[in-house]
C-alpha cells in the first residue's frame, strides 16, 4: 500500500525521500512522486510506474528543497497515472496521504462551491483543498490542519508541507501507521521504521488520532482531542535490517531460503530445547481451561497460517477453533463468548480488516493475542497478548518466510495448550517439541530440492490452471500453494481438500492440467492416492510431494515426485511449505513477471 516520507533536512532532500521511497517499494504502488520546498515555493515531480521514472525526472529536472515529502501510490481512487499521483497540492498546502477519505465525495462538492479547482480524481486531493479552505479564510498551517481532521472520515496518515514554510511539516495518523523520526537537526516522517532507517533509530510511533507539528529541532505531538500526548521515543533497530537481495536474484529468494534460520529464531522464541517444553515468555492473561473456544481471523496466507493451526489446536488441545477471513469476521457479527480467545495473525501487523476484527472481538470482551512480525505495528499494540514472529522484515509481497514462522509460533501455542489442558502428557510435549526442533534441519533438506522444483516449474509455466490437493493439514497448504502461485505467475490455480475433488474439480481435468498433491505419509495417505488415481484416470498430470515412503507407496500413472525427507507427521506443514513456495516462484522467474512485486498487490494492506 502506499508510503510516505516526510523529511525537514539541511541539505536537498529529493534524493533521500527517493532512496527512502524504495525501501516501501516491498508494499507495492503504481505511480510516486516528491515535493519540496524551494525558497519558500512548493514545486513537484511525479511519474505513473516506478521509482526510476521518477528518477529520470528528477534528473532532467531537480528539486533543491531541503525540506520536502514523498510518495509511492497504490491506486484505490483513479488510475495511476501522473496526475492522480501524490503529492497533491492546492495553492499553498501540498500533501501525501496513505488510506482511504470515506466522505471525500461530500467534501469535495462542497469545496467546489466553494471555488475549489480539481486536478485529480483522488480522494487524497480533497484534503489539500479543505485544508486550503481554511488557511482562505485566515487560519494558520497548523491551525488549517487542526480545523481539517474531525471533518475526514476514513482511514489515513498524512504529511503535509506549506509554502514559505521552511521550517514545519505536519503529519496526522488515523488508521493507516505513521512513524516519526529524530535526527539531528533534522525530523522525519514515514510510513514505517524500514523507510527511516538510513536516517535514523530514534523513532516515536504516532496513535490512532495523534498528528505532529514539527520543525527541524523536534516535535510536539497532539492526541485526536487536541491535547499534547506523550509518545515513547524507541530504538527502532531497523538500520541493522540488511534491505538487500544479497546474491539472490528475487527478495522473494532470498526470504525462501532464510526459512531455516528465521524458522529457528522463532522456533528458540517459544521452545526450551534443552528440557523440550514449550516455554512462552510472557504468562498468559487466560487460562486455557477456561476457554471454550477460539476464533482466528486474519487475511490471506496469515490466514491459511490459522487454518493449519485449526487442526494443531484441535488435536492438541481438543479445543474447537473457528478460523474467519477477517474482513468477514469484522462484519458478520459473530456470536462470540465473553473470556474466550481470539487469535489475529499478521505479517504486517497493521492489515485493516484484521485490525477491525481485533476491535471487535476486545470490544465483546474476548481475550486477545497477536501472532505478528512487526512487534511496533498498530495490531502488536492494541492486542492483549503478543507472540511476535521473528522473521525479520519480509520485503517480497508474497508471503513466505512469515508464513512459517506464523506456523511455527501457532504450533508452539497450540502445543502449550494442549499441556495446559491435561490433553497432552510431558512426554507427549517432549515428543511435539522434538519435532519442532527438527524443523529448521528439515526446510534446509527440503531446500535442496530446488533444481528439481525449477525444471518442473518450466512445465507449469505452460499451464493456464493448476489444481492444488491436500487432507489434513496439506489442505490449507494446498489453498497456500495455489495462492502463491496464482498472485506472482498470474496462473490461475486453486486448492482443494483432496475429498473434495469428485464433488466438482474432477471435471476440470484433462491432459492439460496439472495436480500439485501435497501428501506426506500418513494416516489419511492410501485415501489421497484414490483421488490421485482419479486424476490419473482422466489424463491429469499430478506432481506428488511427498516423503520417501509416500512415494514407494504411491504407483500412479503419469507422475513426478518429489521427496521430502522423513519427520513427525503433526507438523509437515511447515516443511512442505518450502516446495510448494519454490514451484510457485520459480513459474513465476520463467513467465518473466515482476517477482517481489506482483501487479496490482500490495505488501500491507490498510484499507479494507
Ligand atoms: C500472500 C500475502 C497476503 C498477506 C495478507 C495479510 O502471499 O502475502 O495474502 O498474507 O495480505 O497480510 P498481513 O499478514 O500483513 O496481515
Amino acid at each position: 500500500m502506499c508510503g510516505i516520507v516526510g523529511i525537514l533536512g539541511r541539505a536537498p532532500v529529493a534524493e533521500q525521500i527517493v532512496d527512502s521511497l524504495k525501501r516501501l517499494e516491498y508494499r507495492g504502488y503504481d505511480s510516486a512522486g516528491v515535493a519540496t520546498l524551494e525558497n519558500g515555493e512548493l514545486t513537484r515531480r511525479r511519474a505513473e510506474g516506478k521509482l526510476k521514472n521518477l528518477e529520470a525526472k528528477l534528473a532532467k529536472s531537480p528539486l533543491a528543497g531541503h525540506v520536502g515529502i514523498g510518495h509511492t501510490r497504490w491506486a484505490t481512487h483513479g488510475k495511476p497515472t501522473e496526475a492522480n499521483a501524490h503529492p497533491h497540492a492546492a495553492d499553498g498546502v501540498a500533501v501525501v496521504h496513505n488510506g482511504i477519505i470515506e466522505n471525500f465525495r461530500e467534501l469535495r462538492i462542497e469545496l467546489e462551491k466553494q471555488g475549489a479547482v480539481f486536478a485529480s480524481e483522488t480522494d487524497t486531493e480533497t484534503v489539500a483543498h479543505l485544508v486550503n479552505s481554511f488557511i482562505k479564510k485566515g487560519a494558520k498551517p497548523v491551525d488549517a490542519v487542526k480545523q481539517a481532521l474531525p471533518r475526514l472520515k476514513g482511514a489515513f496518515a498524512l504529511a503535509f508541507v506549506f509554502k514559505d514554510h521552511d521550517d514545519l511539516m505536519v503529519g496526522a495518523r488515523k488508521g493507516s501507521p505513521l512513524a516519526v523520526g529524530f535526527g539531528d537537526g533534522e525530523m522525519y516522517l514515514g510510513s514505517d521504521a524500514i523507510a527511516l532507517a538510513p536516517f535514523t533509530d530514534d523513532i516515536c510511533y504516532l496513535e490512532d488520532g495523534d498528528w505532529v507539528v514539527m520543525n527541524h529541532k523536534g516535535c510536539e505531538i497532539f492526541d485526536e482531542a487536541g491535547k499534547p500526548a506523550k509518545r515513547e521515543v524507541l530504538k527502532s533497530g531497523a538500520s541493522a535490517f540488511m534491505v538487500d537481495k544479497a546474491n539472490y536474484r528475487h527478495f522473494m529468494a532470498k526470504e525462501i531460503h532464510e526459512q531455516p534460520e528465521v524458522v529457528g529464531h522463532t522456533l528458540a522464541r517459544y521452545v526450551d530445547m534443552a528440557s523440550e517444553r514449550i516455554s512462552l515468555p510472557t504468562e498468559l492473561p487466560f487460562d486455557f481451561n477456561d476457554v471454550q473456544r477460539i476464533s482466528i481471523a486474519a487475511c490471506g496466507t496469515a490466514s491459511l497460517a490459522g487454518f493449519v493451526a485449526k487442526y494443531w489446536f484441535e488435536r492438541f488441545a481438543r479445543l474447537p477453533v473457528e478460523v474467519d477471513v477477517a474482513s468477514e469476521f469484522r462484519y458478520r457479527e459473530a456470536p462470540v463468548r465473553k473470556g474466550d480467545l481470539a487469535i489475529f495473525i499478521s505479517q504486517s501487523g497493521e492489515t485493516a480488516d484484521t485490525l477491525a476484527a481485533l476491535r471487535y472481538a476486545k470490544a465483546e470482551g474476548m481475550h486477545t493475542l497477536a501472532v505478528v512480525n512487526v512487534p511496533t505495528s498498530t495490531i502488536a499494540r492494541e492486542s492483549e497478548t503478543v507472540m511476535p514472529t521473528l522473521a525479520g522484515p519480509e520485503i517480497g509481497v508474497a508471503s513466505t518466510k512469515a508464513f512459517t514462522c506464523q506456523l511455527m509460533t501457532l504450533a508452539a501455542l497450540a502445543v502449550a495448550a494442549g499441556k495446559a489442558r491435561g490433553v497432552l502428557s510431558d512426554a507427549d510435549e517432549a515428543k511435539l517439541v522434538h519435532g519442532l526442533v527438527e524443523i529448521p534441519r528439515l526446510m534446509t533438506e527440503a531446500l535442496t530440492h530446488e533444481h528439481e522444483i525449477e525444471k518442473l516449474a518450466r512445465d507449469i509455466a505452460k499451464s493456464k490452471d493448476v489444481l492444488y490437493l491436500g487432507r489434513g493439514t496439506s489442505y490449507p497448504l494446498a489453498l497456500e500453494g495455489a495462492l502463491k502461485l496464482k498472485e506472482i505467475s498470474y496462473i490461475h490455480a486453486e486448492g482443494y481438500a483432496a475429498g473434495e475433488l469428485k464433488h466438482g474439480p474432477i471435471a476440470l481435468i484433462d491432459e492439460t492440467m496439472p495436480v500439485v498433491v501435497i501428501a506426506p505419509y500418513d494416516k489419511v495417505f492410501d485415501k489421497t492416492v484414490s483421488n490421485m488415481q482419479e486424476v490419473a484416470a482422466r489424463g491429469g498430470r499430478i506432481i506428488l510431494m511427498t516423503d520417501a515412503k509416500g512415494a514407494e507407496e504411491a504407483t500412479v500413472d503419469s507422475m513426478v515426485t518429489i521427496v521430502m525427507p522423513d519427520m513427525s507427521a503433526a507438523f509437515t506443514p511447515l516443511v512442505y511449505a518450502v516446495p510448494v513456495q519454490l514451484l510457485a516462484y520459480h513459474t513465476a522467474v520463467v513467465m518473466g513477471t515482476d517477482v517481489d512485486q506482483p501487479r496490482n498487490l500490495a505488501k500491507s494492506v490498510t484499507v479494507e
